[in-house]
């Protein structure tokens, strides 16, 4: 039986099935101020109202020099919390929890937001530049993230994902090819490890007890191996959930698939770190079929399934998984026109959704 439509617990709050929404920034759905706009309503909703259990809202940005592109959503002031708690609404509406990421770019920010980015130490590789945090900067980062999640529950959310993934600041720090700190905060495991810890517990000081505080991480940062040690830290200290995806950059992990594997090996190395931690791990990356997230969930190698692109392709995945009705499929395109602007997906135009 599949279990795709059986409840799940994340800090013993249910949620009502499996599967998630991964954070996809929708960047042409937003004017460059980050206010949350109508459009941005709509696509999260249309997508909770086929059922999806978590809805994690993309990349929203906890200070202004830290923003990825211009028009990012913004978590950095109090003037935001009245637009994301539309957004929470709806999707609460729908019976999906929801879950905002909160994002600080560092080094990967596009465009002219700010000349020179901060990042864990002074990097120069010939296209990109970034100045070494200091300590009194690293405090004020530490903060801008833990007044983000305390908006982000002033705003109604059940709770954050911190993105410590694909090569944003936290990555930044996790990273020995990045981090060549020699204080307290870069080095050895434990210091590289040091800032997440520090927001996390942060948060816990200035949140309620029932607020979730998860992290996505890369399986590959430095190795598979570290990144099963980091994820037992971060389960003791107190993060309610992993979402496991690709670290500081893309390198493949040195591993060799199980041949009935039906995953590539982003899922795979979630699927390494369940077996080491206790708290609900998701995975992601090209999941689009139903007999592959039942052969993840059944033979109990993930706690949570993300679907991303095969959800913008197909706001109502969810409800044609669960009625057993066809799946309008992700046509891969590179890179997936989401990026510019979503209207533009060849799936959205077959719809008309956005005309
Ligand atoms: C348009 C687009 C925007 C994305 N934005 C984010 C983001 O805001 N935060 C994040 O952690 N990952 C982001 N991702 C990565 C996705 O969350 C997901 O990990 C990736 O698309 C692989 O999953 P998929 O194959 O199911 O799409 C984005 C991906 C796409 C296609
Ligand atoms: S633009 Fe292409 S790759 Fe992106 S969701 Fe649509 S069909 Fe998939």
């Amino acid at each position: 039986m599949s279990e795709i439509f059986e409840s799940g617990y994340i800090r013993g709050i249910k949620v009502k099935n499996r599967l998630v929404l991964p954070p996809m920034v929708t960047f042409s759905f937003s004017e460059n101020d980050g206010f949350v706009t109508d459009k941005k309503i709509f696509h999260y909703k249309t997508i909770a109202e086929n059922g999806i259990g978590i809805v994690i809202v993309e990349a929203t940005c906890v200070n202004k020099d830290g923003k990825l592109s211009e028009d990012q959503l913004g978590i950095w002031d109090d003037k935001y919390i009245e637009g994301l708690s539309k957004l929470s609404q709806e999707i609460h509406k729908e019976g999906s929890l929801a879950i905002i990421q909160i994002h600080h770019a560092g080094l990967r920010k596009r465009g002219e937001i700010i000349q020179i980015p901060v990042t864990s130490s002074d990097y120069d590789d010939g296209k990109t530049k970034g100045r070494g945090m200091t300590l009194e900067e690293i405090e004020m980062v530490k903060d801008d993230f833990i007044q983000g999640a305390v908006r982000a529950q002033k705003a109604g959310f059940d709770g954050v994902e911190l993105h410590g993934a694909h090569g944003y600041l936290l990555t930044q720090f996790f990273s020995e090819k990045i981090n060549k700190r020699t204080d307290s905060y870069g080095g050895s495991f434990e210091n590289r490890n040091r800032l997440a810890l520090e927001i996390l517990r942060g948060i816990r000081e200035k949140t309620s007890d029932d607020f979730i505080v998860g992290i996505r991480m890369g399986s590959n940062e430095n190795s598979l191996e570290e990144s099963i040690e980091r994820a037992k830290v971060f389960e003791k200290e107190g993060f309610d959930f992993l979402h496991v995806s690709t670290g500081f950059d893309g390198t493949p992990l040195d591993v060799e698939l199980p041949e009935d594997f039906p995953c590539n090996w982003i899922v795979y190395g979630a699927t390494r770190i369940k077996e080491n931690v206790s708290i609900p791990v998701m995975g992601v990356n090209m999941i689009k079929e139903k007999q592959q997230i039942d052969y993840l969930l059944n033979n109990n190698l993930l706690d949570f399934v993300a679907i991303g692109r095969a959800q913008l392709a197909d706001y109502d995945f969810t409800r044609h998984l669960k009625e057993g009705e066809d799946i309008l499929t992700c046509l891969e395109c590179k890179p997936c026109k989401w990026f510019s602007n979503g209207e533009n997906c060849p799936r959205q135009i077959q719809l008309g959704r956005y005309k």
